[in-house]
């Protein structure tokens, strides 16, 4: 049997893969901790579920309009003035089955096949095989300084005859920096002046710590026309603890939302109807769900932290916002899948190995579960890996013993 070349180059992507093995491991009563998570763990806001039960109710489940319903618009439309300053038209707007396929029309819509978009690294896993899947080349860009926090440099030095797009992830997955104002300024300007798209993939923007504002990509455009290539997508996944939902959205210039909708009518119709609804009843809802989820956030945030830098020989960095850390363990591993690998067989812990997000010798850790899986976790990780540990660990009754350094 066949498969197409596309087919064939596409990775499975590793954190979809590592929640079914999380979900394996636990339904056979394993003492599993799941650190590579990216969902945060509340419960969905109750306007969302009250929008979406009453809509259910009437028992007529019907077709959408293939770009989102009005009135999902109209709270996108709400929410970008609140939050982005910014006032925008129906037409500026497509609502999708998550950020994910937001990101996956906008590709379709701008990519010719062969052409570069270029993304800073280290980067979510999906980017690469997303512009991949729509015909395209994937650039990452390391930043030249080894840090997480990319200047305009980085960007520049990739581009190319070829280039037609940046996407910009800020906060990003995984290293949960928030990149400054400064460079946000620079990759504006830049793209403008050289036309080429931008894609501002905001899906982390408001879950930000230590009292950071969010840095809004259109204080710093002068396009405001029809021309304009910058497009923003967002979602309710994290911020509102929705990523079962599946819904996300894009706002961009009317011929590029126009092309988007008629991509996505052919590969979905749309996002479902009541799912729309319940996102429309948490973006007009109590709001106060997404600052107590910052608080528990940011605490989490600190114990992890406060955790790992126990460890003598890992290297962290603070993050800014998200859920995740990206930690450099290469002193213990310098493969990070393997050291992935070890500590699921050893300790059973999940991580997501740092070369996923194209950075080997680092692992991501989530902080969006638990204080007691984290600090449990990171015991456990501890346990496996550093030599000063006791020989024996005790998880629940069961007794392991370090036998493999
Ligand atoms: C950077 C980034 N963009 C987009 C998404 C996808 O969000 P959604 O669940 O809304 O499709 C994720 C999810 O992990 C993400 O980390």
């Amino acid at each position: 049997m066949s498969i197409s070349q596309i087919a064939k180059s596409i990775k499975t992507s590793p954190t979809l893969a590592l929640n079914e093995k999380f979900a394996i491991l636990k339904s056979k009563g394993d003492p599993v901790i799941h650190l590579g998570g990216g969902e945060p763990k509340s419960k969905a806001p109750m306007d969302a579920i009250l929008a979406a039960s009453a809509h259910l109710n009437t028992g007529e489940i019907r077709y959408a309009p293939a770009d989102g319903i009005p009135a999902l618009k109209q709270a996108i439309i709400r929410y970008t003035e609140e939050h982005y300053n910014r006032k925008v038209a129906p037409e500026n707007v497509m609502a999708s089955s998550g950020a994910k396929q937001a990101l996956m029309c906008a590709l379709h819509t701008i990519l010719n096949p062969q052409e570069e978009v270029i993304f800073p690294a280290p980067y979510w896993v999906s980017y690469p095989e997303m512009v991949k899947l729509c015909g395209g080349i994937p650039v990452a860009a390391h930043p030249e300084d080894g840090s997480f926090y990319p200047r305009i440099q980085d960007i520049e030095q990739r581009v190319g005859s070829y280039t037609k797009a940046v996407i910009i992830n800020s906060p990003n997955n995984p290293t949960g920096a928030m990149y400054s104002e400064e460079f946000i300024a620079d990759v504006v300007d830049f793209c403008e002046k050289k036309d080429i798209y931008l894609i501002m993939d905001d899906i982390y923007h408001r879950l930000i710590f230590d009292g950071r504002k969010p840095v809004n990509c259109y204080d710093y455009a002068n396009d405001f026309s029809e021309n304009s290539k910058l497009i923003v997508i967002n979602g309710v996944s994290k911020l509102y603890a929705m990523t079962g939902f599946r819904i996300g959205w894009a706002v961009g210039s009317k011929r590029i939302i126009n092309a988007m909708a008629n991509i996505q009518g052919h590969q979905t119709s749309g996002p479902s109807i009541l799912l729309q609804k319940a996102a429309v009843g948490a973006l007009n809802g109590l709001q106060s769900c997404i600052s107590n989820l910052n608080v528990t956030l940011e605490n989490n945030r600190n114990v992890l932290l406060a955790h790992l830098n126990s460890f003598e020989g890992v290297k962290t960095t603070m993050p800014d916002g998200t859920f995740y850390t990206f930690a450099d363990f290469s002193a213990y591993e310098k493969d990070s899948t393997k050291l992935s690998n070890m500590l699921i067989d050893k300790v059973q812990v999940l991580t997501v190995p740092g070369v996923e997000f194209g950075l080997e010798g680092y692992l991501r850790l989530s902080f969006c579960g638990g204080i007691k899986d984290i600090t449990q976790g990171i015991e456990r990780i501890k346990w496996a890996l550093d030599l000063n540990s006791p020989n024996e660990l005790y998880i629940g009754d069961r007794k392991l013993v370090r036998d493999w350094v």
